[in-house]
């Protein structure tokens, strides 16, 4: 130990001077958000060939930007002019002052409007077709000589990227982030401009996949000798309390024309909760020297240790973070920052998932990418309100259906403790939609999947890599070979997890299919569980896509049928029950039982937490339905039914699924999963709500959740009796109670004693709205949201749940309204809109502060015949 000291304290003194110099001149990396001020229009401006600048034209250039994500390099794209080099729009001097000026990122489907004609499935929303961005900005001379690269997030989708009119690449798969190396085209000390073309082909998707650079582009700025691109793996392959040993391999680039020699040290931190450096070094390297040729990109490893490690958990998810420090001619030309956790991971086939040695049940969501009314367009706050949301159920994982994420939402789940399964793509070769990713299997996935991985692999959170979703190959003989392809592919980057997928045919658990993967999923299939852990003893498995569960916030059909088809209510909604669900799927209740019958499967991941947009089952009628049945009887009956559906003008542009809407408001459903999730907090809830003038006498069920084992319920203070939970029964049932206005109470007991107790009352008529915002002070930076919650209320305050006034958001002062939502799956408003609907009492509205507002923005809203509510939102504090 003293001896260890006494090396750490030498390298650390070896290192200090190198930082005081440093600490004078400019960030050796300087890493620019490069959002602001771009233009934008729809379609090819005049005199643009569209043909010129298909796929096929511009592919060799798009290869080659995935270069780096291949083993064998791909041949370089023709000499001579590239496509579009002589289209007026990738010119400098092409006049865009007609072009709309936008920040990123953006999606231009959610602009609307909603188009009837438009599918349901991808949200009645225009989402498709051709777009460009551009930019101009000036680069400092003195960022001549340095190295400047240009990374984009995700852009949906074909994007090809031009600099200063000259093609530098772009990336087909909208989900993937790429980089590209402008330095030979841009002008230090100049004028420089980008140009960017977008195309998403119709007919490309299952769900609403939004339309531009929906995420974060950044401009960063190297030495030419440094760290590549995502260059850094930090792995801690031995962990005990008492240390870990942590491994780092870092890949430096040479991408100046001369040979170098380097010296690389890393240093080890504990990271703050943004995932930076605190406090002083815990461990460091001594530099090790490196020599580099002209072009060359080589790795470097070293160990180093941390004593009595702080485990990343999911109650204190500490951090760590390495800094890799490279030197050239006794300056450092590189400082990289690799935040990393210390955990343990392990899925076991008799015990389901470990982190650090203990079970931890998956308790998961999918969620697709949207963030309802902001659409497509990544918004830090909107994502890190949904993951609140999602824990104060119980959620502790996340599968990113069916594509990997934006990097800040890792980031996101590395900070709030929440495990990520880490998901590819929903198709393989074989197409659900003509114009998905089947388009690009053969000549991108070993791109798309080393690109993803290598991106992803130092976040804490990550723990499955799922290689697909339902991939139709998963019946075919080619199947499992396709399927260990893919995952050898994923071991080139990462070995330190295992790889997944989500399996829907049955017999994809015994053809072979299974063996492809590492952690097999089934989707939708409880009943088997049991049969699965007998036939592979040991295959760790898990729920990889579960329930499916469909239901309206607020909407309740009676009389109430167990029939799992029933539910739905004439106006395009489906009764909250939380008993209905799709053939292929099952309600919650039966997935609980599949789980508690075989406690060898590792948990669930809820289809889906949020609502989202496109695919409103049951009022879908896209025939990517039909890939849920597996007999030709089953198929060609759905199919009359999608016929029947597509005849009829369904209004329906987002999902039933969600456990909370697309607004963010819980369902029901919610509080089945905080009874069995959050098994310690005293809860319970009563449904339905307890408005039914027209039921008076009337048979109306009155269904309870808790986290208690049994509860006594309440009408008018008469009891309707003491009930208590059955093996594999997750909610009490009073089937008979007879409507009669007034309260409705619940006591609920856990091992005799009382627990928990809710009310729900029949209110008076609205007199008044309520407003509130999630937070009052937010960063006045144009990016920070507020969410205000509106309800309508009755003259005690209490929610008036079948109360849909016409309500109007206000803002006064420097902010502005961003959208609002009601969770209503059939509003065709506008996003955007001031005025909305409320859906069953409440609505929602996003507001954000203008970059730099002092003073305090004040919302109002407001509804004819209502008093008005007020909240103010004000600028945090620095
Ligand atoms: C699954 C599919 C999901 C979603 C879901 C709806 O089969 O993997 O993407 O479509 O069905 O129930």
């Amino acid at each position: 130990m003293l001896k260890n000291h006494f090396i750490l304290t030498v390298f650390l003194v070896a290192l200090t001077p190198i930082f005081l110099i440093q600490a004078k001149e400019p960030a050796p990396r300087e890493r620019i958000r490069f959002n602001s001020d771009w233009r934008f229009t729809h379609n090819d401006p005049a005199g643009t060939d569209a043909h010129a600048l298909s796929y096929q034209a511009l592919k060799p250039w798009l290869l080659s930007t995935a270069s780096a994500f291949v083993t064998i390099p791909p041949a370089a794209p023709p000499a001579g002019s590239a496509p579009g080099e002589t289209f007026a729009v990738t010119q400098p001097s092409f006049d865009d002052s007609g072009w709309r000026t936008l920040d990123l990122p953006h999606d231009w489907g959610i602009e609307g409007p909603f188009d009837q004609a438009l599918p349901g499935e991808t949200a009645k929303l225009p989402w498709h077709g051709v777009a460009w961005y551009r930019k101009t900005f000036d680069l400092p001379a003195s960022d001549a000589g340095r190295l400047v690269t240009l990374e984009i997030e995700g852009a949906m989708s074909y994007s090809a990227v031009w600099c200063n009119g000259r093609l530098v690449g772009g990336w087909p798969y909208g989900y993937s982030s790429y980089q590209i190396d402008l330095t030979p085209h841009l002008k230090p000390g100049a004028r420089n401009t980008l140009a960017i073309r977008l195309d998403n082909p119709k007919e490309s998707s299952r769900w609403y996949p939004g339309g531009g650079i929906y995420r974060n582009v950044w401009l960063t700025k190297t030495s030419p000798v440094a760290v590549a691109q995502w260059g850094t793996h930090v792995t801690t392959p031995q962990v005990t309390a008492a240390s870990a040993s942590v491994s780092i391999s870092t890949e430096i680039a040479n991408r100046s024309a001369a040979n170098a020699r380097v010296r690389v040290a890393t240093q080890l931190f504990r990271a703050d909760a943004t995932g930076h450096p605190s406090g002083g070094a815990i461990d460091a390297s001594p530099p090790q020297p490196l020599v580099l040729a002209a072009g060359e990109t080589k790795p470097i490893a070293v160990s180093l240790t941390v004593s009595r490690p702080i485990l990343w958990d999911l109650k204190h998810p500490q951090r760590y973070v390495a800094v890799t420090l490279v030197q050239q001619d006794n300056r450092v030309v590189d400082r990289y920052e690799t935040p990393f956790g210390i955990r343990t991971i392990e899925f076991t086939a008799n015990d389901g998932f470990h982190l650090n040695g203990k079970r931890v049940p998956i308790q998961g969501v999918c969620q697709h990418h949207d963030l309802g009314a902001l659409g497509a367009a990544f918004n830090l706050r909107a994502a890190e309100r949904q993951i609140e949301i999602l824990k104060t159920m119980g959620v502790n994982a996340i599968r990113t259906s069916h594509n990997p994420p934006a990097p800040e939402f890792l980031d996101l789940c590395d900070r709030m403790g929440i495990l990520v399964m880490d998901e590819f793509v929903d198709c393989w070769k074989i197409a659900k939609k003509p114009n998905g990713y089947n388009r690009l299997f053969a000549e991108w996935a070993e791109a798309d999947v080393r690109a993803y991985v290598r991106r992803d692999r130092n976040h804490p959170c990550v723990i499955l890599w799922s290689i697909g979703n339902e991939i139709p190959e998963q019946s075919k003989h080619e199947g499992p070979g396709m399927a260990k392809e893919l995952s050898r592919i994923v071991k080139l980057e990462d070995t330190t997890r295992p790889t997944a997928i989500g399996v829907s045919d049955t017999a994809g658990g015994y053809n072979g299919f299974q063996t492809g993967v590492d952690v097999f999923g089934y989707n939708y299939k409880p009943f088997e569980y049991g049969k699965f852990h007998a036939a592979h003893r040991d295959q760790p498995f898990i729920g990889s896509e579960t329930s499916s569960t469909v239901s309206s916030r607020g909407e309740y059909l009676f009389p109430v049928s167990d029939d799992k088809r029933g539910g739905r209510i004439g106006h395009f909604q489906m009764s909250s029950y939380d008993l209905y669900a799709p053939v292929w799927a099952t309600t919650s209740d039966a997935e609980f039982k599949g789980q508690d019958e075989t406690p060898a499967v590792a948990g669930e991941f809820i289809w889906t937490g949020f609502d989202y947009l496109g695919e409103p089952t049951p009022y879908n009628d896209d025939m990517t339905n039909l890939l849920n049945y597996h007999t030709p009887e089953e198929k060609a009956r759905a199919e009359a039914e999608l016929k029947e559906l597509g005849k009829i003008k369904v209004p329906s542009r987002s999902s039933y699924f969600g456990v909370i809407d697309l607004a963010g408001f819980p369902k029901d459903r919610f509080y089945l999963y905080q009874s069995r999730w959050r098994s310690d907090l005293p809860m319970t809830h009563i449904l339905p709500h307890w408005n039914w003038p027209e039921r008076v006498g009337e048979i109306t069920p009155v269904h309870v959740y808790t986290s208690g084992d049994e509860a006594e319920l309440f009408l008018n203070g008469q009891s309707l009796g003491r009930k208590k939970k059955g093996k594999f029964e997750y909610r009490l049932r009073w089937n008979e109670v007879k409507y009669a206005p007034g309260e409705l109470k619940v006591v609920a007991y856990k091992n005799g004693k009382p627990w928990a107790t809710d009310t729900v009352k029949t209110t008076g008529p609205a007199t008044r709205l309520l407003a509130t915002a999630d937070r009052t002070a937010i960063a006045a930076d144009g990016q920070d949201l507020a969410f205000i919650t509106c309800k309508v209320a009755d003259a005690s305050g209490l929610m008036v749940p079948r109360s849909h006034p016409t309500l109007t958001f206000t803002v006064t002062g420097p902010g502005e309204l961003v959208a609002t939502d009601n969770g209503d799956a059939t509003d065709l408003t506008t996003f955007s809109s001031p005025k909305r609907t409320a859906f069953n009492g409440l609505a929602l509205a996003i507001v954000r502060l203008k970059p730099g507002a002092r003073g305090t923005v004040s919302v109002r809203v407001s509804a004819d015949g209502l008093t008005p509510a007020d909240v103010n939102v004000r600028p945090s504090a620095k």
